[in-house]
């Protein structure tokens, strides 16, 4: 039996009045890469936020390693393995890379571990340690992309979600994002990824869920999912998955 890291179950979160995800049930086993596809707006960061603890669930369930986290604060569930790359980077463009790495391990820091996890980055990320001592904000996005996971990173995360992270780069930079999360899941890093490029996700993913306005409609095998012919539907304008 494989391990499971994370469990949600039947999740409903709300805006107010906007109802942005019903019923979601999703499992996430150490090693594997889970892929949450959907276009914009079915309420995919509304689920990678939940889990993170940055937006309260109306209804459900959040399981990390067998215990309940709905409710936890985002500090509390980050220093319990959770690491969210959010959507758009977030980095602090006046912090230097530096700095920016160091919040990243914030509650999970051990000034032992932390050199070498600098040099592990550095191999991962090698402009960023050409970068390191200038501000996040003169980055390139791309820069700006790999900075936010490595930040993600060195908090030696049991689960690295990760929102978008090929979003308004240019092409060469997403091949060179999906080769470092394919590297990542070769490390046996267990990753949940959001991507709007579904075709690219899938081909990396272990299993994979599709939301369309708030709700699962397929949940199973990439390969499946293509067959179904449910991502045609859910995703939109006869393109392949
Ligand atoms: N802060 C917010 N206030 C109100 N509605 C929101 C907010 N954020 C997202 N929504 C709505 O919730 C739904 C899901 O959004 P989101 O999770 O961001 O989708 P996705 O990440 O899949 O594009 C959408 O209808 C969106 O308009
Ligand atoms: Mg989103």
């Amino acid at each position: 039996m494989p391990e499971t890291i994370l469990e949600v179950k039947n999740l409903s979160v709300s805006y107010g009045a906007v109802r942005a995800l019903q019923n979601l049930t999703l499992q996430v086993n150490k090693g594997e890469l889970v892929s949450l596809c959907g276009v914009n707006g079915a309420g995919k960061s509304t689920t990678l936020k939940a889990i993170a603890g940055v937006l309260k669930p109306t209804a459900g369930e959040i399981i990390l390693h067998g215990k309940p986290i709905a409710g936890r604060t985002p500090e509390q569930v980050h220093k319990q393995g959770v690491a969210l790359v959010p959507e758009g980077r977030e980095i602090f463009p006046t912090l230097t890379v530096a700095e920016n790495l160091r919040l990243g391990a914030f509650g999970r820091y051990d000034a032992k571990r932390f050199a070498a996890d600098l040099e592990d980055m550095f191999t991962l990320f090698p402009i960023l340690r050409e970068r390191y001592h200038q501000a996040g904000g003169l980055l390139s996005g791309g820069e700006q992309q790999m900075l936010a996971i490595a930040r993600g990173l060195v908090s030696h995360p049991d689960l690295l979600m990760l929102d978008e992270p090929s979003l308004g780069l240019s092409p060469n930079m997403v091949d060179q994002i999906f080769q470092l999360i394919a590297g990542l899941k070769e490390r046996g890093i267990t990753i949940l990824l959001v991507e709007q490029n579904a075709e690219r996700a899938l081909q990396l993913a272990d299993h994979a869920y599709l939301l369309s306005t708030g709700s699962c409609v397929f949940a199973g095998k990439p390969a499946d999912m293509a067959r179904e012919d449910v991502a045609r539907i859910y995703l939109g304008g006869g393109e392949r998955a």
